[in-house]
């Protein structure tokens, strides 16, 4: 059976492509997950995505994720750098975790410096545009195959 990778996208990632076109560039996330599904076919694996701006309805995809995905992508968005129930919910996964940031936060603002979830992540790409999520999923396809 295809083994499925969860890619959880957090607060205002919704309106990638609009926002700060000249930070997240302007592609949808639609397009990205659409690239997503497209390369997970090719690697062998299976994306099931959701984004969410409420931290409490990303956490319960995090707990779904402990039965029904081998592994996940996160880009937990602003959460990254106050959420320690996204942290303790990532802990409760055992699969590999691969954070991602579009932009290169550690070049940004200080308080986005640090990010709680880079506590349990098994990879952070920063600033790589949405290459990273696509990138994420290839080094999960040779870590899981
Ligand atoms: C982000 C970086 C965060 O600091 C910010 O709050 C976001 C997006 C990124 O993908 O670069 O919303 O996670």
């Amino acid at each position: 059976m295809q083994q499925t990778v969860y890619i959880l996208n957090g607060p205002n990632l919704n309106l990638l492509g609009l926002r700060e076109p000249e930070i997240y560039g302007h592609e949808t996330l639609d397009d990205v997950i659409e690239s997503c599904a497209r390369l997970a076919t090719e690697l062998g694996l299976s994306t099931r995505a959701f984004q969410s701006n409420h931290e409490g309805v990303l956490i319960e995809h995090i707990h779904e994720a402990r039965d029904q995905a081998a592994a996940i992508i996160i880009n937990p968005a602003a959460f990254s750098h106050s959420s320690i129930a996204i942290l303790d919910a990532l802990n409760a996964f055992s699969g590999p975790v691969i954070e991602v940031h579009i932009s290169n936060i550690h070049k940004r603002e200080h308080f986005r410096h640090h990010s709680f979830v880079s506590g349990r992540a098994d990879g952070v790409i920063a600033g790589l545009g949405t290459q990273g999520y696509l990138l994420a999923l290839r080094h999960l396809a040779t870590r899981l195959g």
